[in-house]
């Protein structure tokens, strides 16, 4: 693979060879691959603990009836089990109060066999989410959303990062993409994704922009990325004219179309995607236009790429909490 990168030109040397050499496609970074490799390495690492006695625990609490978030947790409790970790689903119901589900969380604190405790969000609307993250003990906070946990990743500490930021950089490491001395464009700045890649980046040496809604010409900003991470939940808001050809795209959104002029514009000409729609009513884009990712050197796709990490991570985090909590030395995913 590195050969290719080489020949698709975004290795560090190879600024020119970006711009001149188009007749190659892209390199898909498959998300699913890279996943299943870091479940494997999970799944030892569970085996080594479990011998010395130890078996670590997430519990996943889960408020009323999102059918969403009622797959995502469903998925979350699968793969503990196939890893060979504890989990324990809570579900009290919509109408639980902040105070009812601090004592909840108070619970799980103090419980021994669990090392880990996610909330899935959102929450309902009458419930104080941030007061509820900020309860959770900070080394049980597997999510690593706790203020605590943002600290320690700002000032290059060890803790628990956030896992869909934590998987982007499993995917550009593993597929031995460079990071450090690259021009990365963050697009943009949410608590759990924007802020948290772009500090990431930064503690792997890249040279990082973070944009949002106010950024002035834009295109002319993402145009200079080496690496551009988008992540502002907008389908297909990252057009071809905004990428510069070769660049490596990371596309964070997951966005649902159900009208077929959407789909039209986005996947014209696309059989599969057309068929997905028919039989299903929906099909869904990231916040990458397919024609950008077309002129990429390599992009992670939607579904498939960043999104297959994010449960990867989550057990990374409850078998290093794990570790750590009990003093065990922690390598890397
Ligand atoms: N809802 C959607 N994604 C996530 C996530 O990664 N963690 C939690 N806790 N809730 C979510």
């Amino acid at each position: 693979m590195l050969s290719q990168l080489h020949r698709i030109g975004i290795m560090p040397s190879g600024r020119d060879t970006m711009s001149t050499d188009m007749t190659n496609h892209p390199h898909v970074l498959d998300g699913v691959a890279i996943a299943s490799e870091i479940k494997a390495e999970v799944g030892r690492e569970v085996a080594a603990l479990s011998a010395k006695g130890i078996t670590p625990g997430l519990a996943v609490i889960l408020v009323g009836n999102v059918a969403a978030s009622e797959i995502y947790v469903r998925s979350k409790v699968k793969t503990c089990g196939e890893l060979g970790i504890f989990s324990e689903m809570l579900t009290p119901p919509e109408s639980i109060t902040t105070e009812e589900m601090l004592d909840l969380v108070a619970k799980l604190n103090a419980r021994d066999d669990i090392d880990g405790i996610l909330i899935q969000l959102p929450l309902p609307k009458h419930v104080d989410t941030k007061r509820l993250l900020e309860a959770v003990s900070p080394d049980k906070d597997v999510d690593g959303f706790h203020p605590v946990n943002a600290g320690r990743l700002q000032s290059g500490q060890p803790g628990l990062a956030p896992c869909t930021p934590a998987g982007i950089i499993e995917i550009l490491k593993r597929s031995k993409l460079p990071i450090a001395g690259q021009n990365a464009v963050v697009l943009g700045r949410s608590d759990i994704v924007g802020k948290p890649a772009a500090l990431m980046l930064l503690n792997e040496s890249a040279t990082v922009t973070v944009c949002h809604s106010k950024t002035r010409d834009l295109p002319a900003v993402t145009r200079n990325a080496d690496i551009l991470v988008a992540a502002i939940g907008r389908p297909g808001y990252v057009t071809a004219e905004m990428v510069r050809p070769g660049a490596v795209l990371i596309d964070v959104g997951i966005n649902r179309l159900t009208d077929a002029a959407d789909v039209e514009r986005f996947f014209a000409g696309d059989a599969a995607r057309a068929a997905t729609f028919a039989k299903r009513g929906s099909v869904i884009v990231g916040d990458v236009h397919p024609a950008a990712f077309a002129i990429s050197g390599a992009y992670t796709p939607v579904p498939g790429g960043v999104g297959a990490l994010t449960i990867a991570m989550l057990m990374h985090n409850t078998v290093k909490a794990a570790k750590l909590r009990r003093g065990i030395p922690v390598g890397r995913a």
